[in-house]
């Protein structure tokens, strides 16, 4: 689907994090993006991190083009393709939903989507409190979230990755859900190794077609928007090129 919409909603969610929610709707699944075409300036993935009757998107200023959305204000116009990718799955009894700074967007709507308190938790990391996102929305629809901060100013001092591991350690999960830098996701993933708990893992490589035909998202084979975002624990572990190094805009290799 391709719509030209507009922002009816900005929100600013954090530390240079700012959530646009558009007029148009947005049937998706969890996890899934949308590439976002800002007039002028470039098209780039989203993930969705509100889906339904309005589509919202949060991000986090890096460059030209995430500067240029947060700078959108309500009745600008942009163009939205998607969604794409495949999104999580959410059938495990109990799950450990883990998210790193703006990695957070499509772990929210999967916490909302389980929906039972109680099935469930939630470990939500940033660098400082003004970087916690979605925290209040987690807390809705979870009993348990904890929260961590590398600075300690918000939650308890550390890395999201050894709450994920103490909280693994402290209850029994089915399913981890991973969303963050890919330093958090490779510590992520071994953590999860380590205690026996499967896991998905949600990537990011540079995209240009968002639909599985220009190979410019490829990680090993695998085409991050298509066969991706969200990955098995399994998968993850085969990818020689995970954690260390991803392509540029020329399809070139560059070291993480
Ligand atoms: C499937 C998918 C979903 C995504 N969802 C979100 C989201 O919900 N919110 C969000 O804010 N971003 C998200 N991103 C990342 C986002 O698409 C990029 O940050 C964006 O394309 C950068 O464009 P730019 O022009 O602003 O920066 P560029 O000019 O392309 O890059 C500027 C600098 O930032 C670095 N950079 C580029 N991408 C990233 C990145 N992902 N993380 C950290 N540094 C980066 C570059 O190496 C460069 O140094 C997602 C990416 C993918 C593939
Ligand atoms: S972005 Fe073109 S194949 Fe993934």
């Amino acid at each position: 689907m391709l719509v030209e919409t507009r922002v009816r909603e900005r929100i600013e969610s954090g530390k240079g994090i700012t959530t646009l929610i558009f007029e148009a709707p947005m049937a998706a699944r969890p996890g899934q993006f949308v590439m976002v075409w800002i007039p002028g300036v470039d098209e780039i993935p989203m993930s969705l991190s509100h889906i339904g009757g309005h589509a919202g998107i949060t991000v986090k200023e890096v460059g030209e083009a995430t500067l240029a959305l947060s700078n959108l204000r309500p009745g600008d116009m942009v163009g939205l393709r998607g969604p794409y990718g495949n999104g999580w799955k959410l059938d495990a009894k109990r799950i450990l939903a883990v998210g790193g700074g703006v990695g957070m967007a499509p772990i929210i709507p999967a916490v909302e989507a389980v929906g039972d308190r109680g099935r469930v938790d939630v470990a939500i990391g940033a660098r400082n409190a003004g970087e916690i996102i979605f925290e209040e929305r987690a807390r809705a629809a979870s009993s348990d979230v904890r929260v961590t901060t590398d600075d300690g100013s918000h939650g308890l001092k550390g890395t999201v990755v050894a709450l994920a591991d103490a909280m693994m350690k402290e209850k029994r999960y089915d399913m981890v859900l991973g969303c963050g830098p890919e330093v958090m996701n490779r510590f992520l993933l071994k953590a999860c190794v380590e205690n026996n708990v499967p896991c998905q893992l949600s990537l990011e490589r540079l995209m240009k077609c968002g639909s599985g035909l220009c190979g410019s998202c490829v990680i090993d084979g695998l085409r991050v928007c298509a066969d991706g975002p969200v990955f098995t624990g399994e998968q993850v572990l085969g990818m020689k090129e995970f954690g260390k190094c991803k392509r540029d805009d020329a399809g070139l290799r560059v070291k993480l």
